[in-house]
């Protein structure tokens, strides 16, 4: 009988952990301001409200980011097709891991670790900071590793200028902090985070 009840226990914690992982949707593709729109409207925002993006919002702008629009192949290109850059979100309920082929957030971290992911103020307010993680077995170089970094970067500067978003990319991170918060190995390094949401 005790044996059971705990059976029954584990397997409910279980349920209870991975719902906490966010479903994300198919993007929508037909959405969006045209391109050169979206290009003139382009710039780095430094004031947000402390107001969620709706799913459908998440999910369009992670697949934007660097989702896979072909069966292996990504919106944004890599060296030597190296994929070495694995994105990682803090929203306010955790941290995530951003499972590109399966649509999902997955849950690193449960807690607001907003404020973790920078050095300036606006980051503990606004509603996601995507921390670029690049994988230095799978990389070709750090040159191209970093080269890879900026064309996710303008993703998502893009993605966030046909949204009415307002979005920064920042150096200027605790990389230490990053790396345990993420619970990185030596092998992965955070080379690069942005910052979207709505501005005040
Ligand atoms: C690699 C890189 C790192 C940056 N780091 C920061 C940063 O840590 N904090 C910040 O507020 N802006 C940062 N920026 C944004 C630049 O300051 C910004 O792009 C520049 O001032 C030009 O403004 P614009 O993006 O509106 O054209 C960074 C930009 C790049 C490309």
């Amino acid at each position: 009988m005790y044996k059971q009840l705990i059976v029954i226990m584990s397997f409910l914690f279980s349920l209870s952990i991975s719902a906490q992982d966010i479903k994300l949707n198919a993007p929508n593709k037909d959405g969006g301001k045209p391109l050169m729109q979206a290009l003139s409207e382009r710039k780095s925002s430094r004031e947000f409200q402390d107001k969620e993006l709706p799913v459908t919002v998440l999910s369009d702008l992670l697949w934007a980011a660097n989702g896979f629009n072909r069966a292996a192949n990504r919106t944004a290109p890599t060296a030597n097709d190296r994929q070495e850059i694995e994105l990682y979100v803090t929203l306010e309920s955790g941290v995530y891991w951003y499972d590109a082929k399966n649509l999902l957030l997955k849950l690193i971290k449960s807690g607001d670790y907003r404020k973790s992911t920078g050095s300036q103020d606006f980051v503990a307010d606004a509603a996601l900071n995507v921390i670029f993680v690049a994988d230095m077995n799978k990389a070709s170089s750090r040159e191209y590793a970093y080269t890879d970094c900026g064309f996710i970067a303008q993703n998502i500067y893009l993605f966030a200028a046909s949204e009415n978003l307002g979005s920064v990319t920042r150096g200027w991170y605790d990389k230490d902090v990053l790396a345990k918060l993420l619970d990185l190995p030596s092998h992965q390094e955070v080379l690069l985070t942005q910052t979207v949401g709505y501005t005040k």
